[in-house]
């Protein structure tokens, strides 16, 4: 290894790096530590199994779609899912049943699915195999996992749960209600994210038996890497220790800063960061406090705009932001100095003059918001699997003029982070007139290989 390297990352990682081997263990085929470490997670998590991911929860949803569904099966969904998710579809071949998240019209963003929408989706679709929910949302937002489980399993139907991020909610009676408490038959947390595992460590959580575990076993030999970091896997058994031995002290602390810092920025003019008082409103069942959503609006300040004066002039990274609001975590290594920054920052923000105009009642923002546009357009009608649509021939034509064609990537404008269109289905009119006018307005289009999506990606005729 280059020796400056070596030097900056320490000798002990590299000492750690080995290959799999007797004494070591195999995260394919474990048999020693790394077994008796998955074990410990199980019971630490409350699964009956559990498994270490070093491709983080994008492999996970590919691999607890790969164990549930087969090509041709139904699969409810909702429509907000992350995009790995409609990677696990692609792989499975199995056909997804949208189910529409709830919409904010007052905060311009999409909360969980709701109990309700997932018995009527089973009303309608009684041939799924199994319902697929994403809880929490990026914007610390949980869904009623307890009643959807009793909706799915009553229905015969598998519960599949993309915690990725929540790894954290087991273990503070303050989070809410994690899926593994829940019921569900495989969860997928990015251990990464919430908590101190290396980038790219998430697990996957099995509970309840439905689920095939020899399928699984297989998935997972076909998607990990056959050499697997083990740095990394250490790191996946460190956050697991510090979790069971000292996790509920670690989140208190957490959440009693996230609190107070929330509290504080809610007292600067101009900005709002919504909490418990948004319980209740549909689709958002419980809320982690870890998650500060700072909405910027009041401030004349697009959340990317605000993104980029907290990075280039108080050096903080926050972790999303979208047209109206700026996402901050804090984790068990928020430091109260960190948090005193980020209050600092927005301070100064407040400060700022500037003219509201991109917000008044004439600019091209609130007249969009005004005349409902939006509102999302009605889903399109599927014309081809996304497996297919995605494995099809394609060609790239003028967006304006595709209504009709066969649209070949995902479209998603932030906010609200829903997907207009996926893989597989029919550009309307409608669509191309949404998207078309939020490009305008300067939200972001995610998904299109073209940003400026003045091209999209069709199937060939
Ligand atoms: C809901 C959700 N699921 C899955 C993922 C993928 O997780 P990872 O980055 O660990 O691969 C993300 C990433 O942001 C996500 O937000």
């Amino acid at each position: 290894m280059d020796l400056a390297f070596r030097e900056f990352v320490g000798d002990n990682i590299c000492a750690i790096d080995l290959t799999p081997m007797p004494g070591i263990d195999d995260l394919l085929q474990p048999t020693e530590s790394i077994k008796e470490a998955q074990e410990l997670a199980a019971e630490a998590w409350g699964a009956d199994h559990s498994f270490f991911l070093i491709n983080g929860s994008t492999s996970g949803n590919q691999c607890m779609m790969m164990t549930a569904v087969n090509p041709g099966d139904k699969i409810a969904v909702p429509r907000n899912s992350h995009k790995s998710m409609l990677g696990g579809l692609v792989m499975s071949g199995a056909e997804p049943v949208y189910m529409q998240p709830e919409v904010d019209e007052e905060l311009r963003m999409d909360h969980c699915v709701t109990p309700e929408t997932v018995a009527r989706t089973l009303q309608q679709h009684p041939d799924v195999t199994a319902v697929y929910l994403v809880s929490p949302t990026y914007y610390g937002v949980a869904a009623d996992l307890a009643s959807i489980e009793t909706l799915a399993h009553g229905a015969g139907k598998l519960l599949l749960v993309d915690e990725a991020w929540g790894p954290h909610f087991h273990f503070h009676p303050s989070l809410p209600l994690s899926a593994t408490r829940a019921g569900a038959d495989l969860c997928i947390n990015s251990t990464h994210k919430m908590l101190s595992a290396f980038s790219q460590c998430a697990m996957l959580h099995e509970k309840g038996g439905r689920v095939r575990l020899d399928r699984l076993a297989s998935v997972l030999k076909m998607f990990l890497s056959t050499s697997p970091n083990l740095p990394m896997i250490a790191s996946l058994d460190v956050a697991r220790k510090q979790m069971a031995t000292e996790g509920e002290a670690l989140l208190s602390r957490t959440i009693d800063l996230a609190r107070e810092t929330r509290a504080r920025l809610n007292d600067i003019p101009g900005i709002y960061c919504f909490g418990e008082e948004l319980r209740g409103r549909k689709g958002v069942f419980a809320l982690d406090p870890t998650k500060i959503t700072v909405t910027v609006r009041g401030l004349g300040y697009t959340g990317y705009e605000a993104s980029e004066i907290l990075r280039r002039r108080h050096n903080i990274q926050v972790e999303l932001a979208d047209l109206f609001n700026v996402v901050a975590l804090f984790t068990i290594g928020t430091t109260r100095d960190a948090a005193e920054r980020l209050v600092h920052a927005f301070s100064e923000m407040a400060r700022d003059d500037r003219d509201l105009d991109m917000f008044a009642p004439s600019g091209i923002l609130e007249q969009r918001l005004r005349r409902g546009n939006f509102r999302l357009p009605a889903v399109p009608p599927m014309r081809m699997r996304p497996r297919e649509a995605f494995l099809a021939a394609t060609e790239f034509v003028k967006f304006r003029e595709s209504a009709g064609r066969i649209c070949a990537e995902t479209l998603t404008p932030y906010p609200p982070g829903i997907p207009v269109i996926a893989p597989g289905e029919e550009i309307t009119g409608e669509i191309v007139d949404y998207l078309r006018l939020e490009l305008k307005a300067g939200v972001r289009i995610q998904g299109p290989y073209h940003d400026d999506l003045r091209l999209v990606r069709v199937v060939k005729e």
